[in-house]
């Protein structure tokens, strides 16, 4: 861990004098996947590494089953320690927990959803299986055999320079381009390098911008709110990655996850639920699927919110929706209800605005230059201001 914040503020300044990086970034605007976040389920932060074949084959089910395939999650994301060992041939066969790629990929795609895997550009995964290190183009082959359609890279046992680093994804990127298969490409390397200035140039639909999420408040709140100022690199295609929900895993309250949902949402993030799909609660599944909500997230404009006033704890964020309204959360991250206001200049609306409550799906009546809301400790008020 402390390695990589070290290589993250050593290499910072590498980036900073190597790529001259003062101007805005430059992306490859193209017709690729991902034109709006990413959503689907990944099995880390709920099976880790103990995911099997069945575990993969219930959250396909469940996604259809629970109306989450019809709200929009479509990926169903195989993280690490699905790898056995390689043939003679350098092929990369999974192990005994996923005795048929092929198998599981019809199962998934049968049903309308898309299947992707994990690997590293280094010799190990995090969790020491088989990494794709000098295998990039048969392992790339393997995936579109298997019908893969989301791949994600993680950086793990990496060693190399920042220059080594830019080659190892665009390797891969060049690999999976090569296969003819539309596979999405996640860069997952924890934000280092400030990865959202050059993701896009080495094939990135997507970048981890920070260490691992966990299952707790502080830490998801750290991690959602330090996103602010990374707005401008998102886009169509190319998104910051601020890591894979947790609602539902059970160590944040409510409010505590309808913060995360909201803040996520906002930021225009990846939507990959990080839950037992087969064993969810009615909130859990509500937090998930609110069609309001999700519409923030995946609006065609493809705009990142950011904050536009804070004082002390409580917070406004801002994100502007294609049809010209803006989507803004009142967030308390103090530790007692507290009212929140919006004023209509900081976030751009006219002297009066109709106001909608998303979580609620609510109109709240027309306002004259500011909305105010009681906000619960931890939690948020998320509208729909035009
Ligand atoms: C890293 C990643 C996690 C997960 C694990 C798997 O920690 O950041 O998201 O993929 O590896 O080992």
């Amino acid at each position: 861990m402390m390695g990589r914040f070290l290589s993250i503020v050593v290499r910072g300044c590498i980036v900073l004098v190597g790529l001259g990086l003062l101007g805005a970034p430059v992306f490859a605007q193209g017709n690729g996947p991902a034109r709006t976040p990413p959503m689907g389920w990944n099995s880390w932060n709920h099976f880790a590494c103990k995911v099997t074949e069945a575990d993969v084959r219930s959250a396909a089910d469940a996604l259809v089953s629970t109306g989450m395939k019809s709200a929009g999650y479509i990926y169903v994301n195989i993280d690490d320690c699905w790898q056995g060992t390689r043939d003679e041939k350098g092929v990369i066969h999974p192990n005994g927990k996923f005795p048929d790629m092929k198998g599981l990929s019809d199962y998934v795609h049968a049903k309308g959803l898309k299947l992707g895997i994990y690997s590293s550009p280094g010799p190990k995964t995090c969790a020491g299986f088989e990494g794709s290190l000098g295998h990039e183009e048969l392992d790339a082959q393997s995936y579109a055999q298997w019908g893969i359609d989301y791949l994600k890279y993680d950086y793990c046992s990496f060693q190399g320079d920042f220059a080594a680093q830019m080659a190892a994804y665009e390797k891969m990127h060049e690999a999976l381009e090569k296969t003819g298969r539309a596979i999405v490409f996640s860069l997952c390397q924890y934000g280092m390098d400030r990865v959202w200035r050059w993701g896009p140039s080495v094939g990135g639909n997507l970048w981890r911008t920070t260490d691992d999420i966990s299952d707790d408040y502080n830490d998801m709140a750290y991690i959602g709110f330090g996103q602010n100022g990374l707005e401008r690199f998102a886009a169509p295609g190319h998104w910051n990655d601020p890591d894979m929900l947790e609602v539902g895993n059970g160590r944040m309250n409510k409010d505590e996850y309808l913060t995360h949902m909201s803040l996520w949402c906002l930021l225009a993030a990846p939507l990959l639920a990080g839950n037992d799909l087969s064993k969810m609660t009615p909130d859990t599944l509500a937090i998930l699927t609110n069609p309001e909500v999700i519409g923030v997230d995946q609006d065609a404009l493809g705009s990142q919110g950011h904050r536009v006033a804070q004082e002390g704890q409580l917070e406004v964020w801002v994100k502007l929706l294609a049809d010209g309204s803006k989507a803004v959360g009142l967030f308390n991250r103090g530790e007692s209800v507290m009212p929140v206001t919006a004023y209509f200049r900081d976030i751009g609306v006219g002297d009066t605005a109709s106001v909608r409550d998303l979580w609620e799906k609510k109109d709240l009546g027309v306002y004259s230059s500011s909305f105010t809301a009681q906000v619960p400790k931890h939690g948020v008020v998320l509208l729909k201001i035009k």
